[in-house]
């Protein structure tokens, strides 16, 4: 897909255009990944960051209350995980130091002795020396979203620090490949700032950087961060080029990754279930998404993990999200993936690799 025509579709008013194109993903997804949705178990140990993202609800200069799950909390997560039936456990937290290289490879370890689940990490932009250690633990997956592909865009919101513009960050995507884990990134849909040209070059860059996890969700503003007074101050020249931060735009973007990442797995994000509440989460499911990711954090630290506005859903248990899931995928015909799902990029990827 050239990008003329991605700029197109994201940009038509025409529905029947906006519908072929959910019809076409919705193809695609059933051609290559199948029917099965797999669920990983997201479990937020901690809200420590030394970072100040500037649209992030747990920037380090925010007064927030801090917390830091236990090992032996977190190891209840991972049997939780199975207990719900999940084939992964992902361990997400802030970019914090205390969770260092040792601590983090023991873990990993215990939690793939004790059980079956592939484990997914996604602590920030860490030494290269720490990925390779959690490698070799056995972490299977990382994700590092880098949010939006325009440099400039990128550093206004990312304060400046050694190391922290966007080539960094697709430095650390590419020895994250190199090191054999499945890969994963993203954007957030709807920065202000961000212009329809961007957003095509954000799926461009998923294809280039060959993914095996898209994930894509609106951007939320959380009213006590820096991002949001900013953006009242200096709105945008030409209101016509801001993407809005939307489900439908969000959906159009999930579809079109779809098409250019075939057999990558691509979550109906928590971000997309959040602006529509009752149908977000089927909605990418059905243009496009294969994978969902439960919420598992104990509900005591979940509303403390305030990466946008005191998440709405955060009154909402394990078991109730669970339920829920489950519900929307048998109103949809979808079956409940059994086992890690993998992704199919990297599997081939992999095998190639092997018979070289
Ligand atoms: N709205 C939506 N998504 C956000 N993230 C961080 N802050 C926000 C926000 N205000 C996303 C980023 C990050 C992921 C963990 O959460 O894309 O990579």
């Amino acid at each position: 897909m050239d990008h003329r025509l991605i700029l197109e579709l994201l940009r038509t008013d025409d529905s029947t255009r906006v519908n072929g194109l959910y019809a076409q993903a919705d193809q695609v997804r059933r051609d290559t990944v199948g029917n099965e949705v797999f669920l990983r178990g997201l479990l937020e140990i901690s809200n420590h960051c030394r970072r100040n993202c500037a649209y992030c609800g747990m920037y380090a200069g925010r007064k927030l209350q801090r917390y830091r799950m236990s090992e032996n909390e977190i190891l209840d997560g991972a049997r939780r995980a199975v207990a719900f039936g999940h084939g992964t456990i992902v361990l997400q937290a802030g970019e914090d130091g205390v969770l260092d290289g040792k601590y983090v490879a023991a873990l990993v370890t215990k939690i793939r002795n004790e059980t079956d689940l592939a484990v997914t990490l996604s602590l920030g932009e860490r030494e290269p020396e720490e990925y390779e250690l959690w490698r070799e633990a056995g972490a299977d997956r990382y994700l590092l979203r880098f949010e939006t592909s325009n440099p400039e865009l990128y550093r206004r919101i990312h304060p400046p620090g050694a190391g922290l513009d966007m080539e960094s960050r697709l430095e650390h995507l590419r020895i994250l490949r190199r090191l054999g884990y499945e890969v994963g990134s993203g954007v957030m849909v709807g920065i202000p700032g961000s212009t329809w040209d961007d957003l095509a070059n954000d799926i461009a860059l998923f294809a280039d950087l060959d993914l095996d996890m898209v994930g894509i969700g609106p951007y939320l503003p959380h009213p006590d961060t820096p991002l949001v007074s900013e953006a009242a101050r200096f709105p945008m020249a030409n209101r016509q080029e801001q993407v809005p931060n939307d489900e439908d735009t969000t959906c159009r973007v999930v579809a079109l990754t779809r098409i250019a990442l075939p057999r990558s797995n691509i979550p109906a994000t928590t971000a997309l279930s959040l602006i529509n509440r009752v149908a977000g989460r089927m909605h990418g499911l059905a243009r496009g998404a294969n994978i969902i990711m439960p919420n598992i954090t104990p509900i005591e630290y979940k509303a403390l993990y305030e990466i946008y506005p005191a998440k709405a859903d955060s009154i909402e248990t394990a078991e109730i999200i669970h339920r829920v899931i489950a519900e929307q995928l048998a109103a949809l015909g979808r079956s409940l993936g059994v086992g890690r799902g993998d992704s199919r990029n990297w599997t081939i990827r992999r095998n190639t690799c092997k018979t070289n």
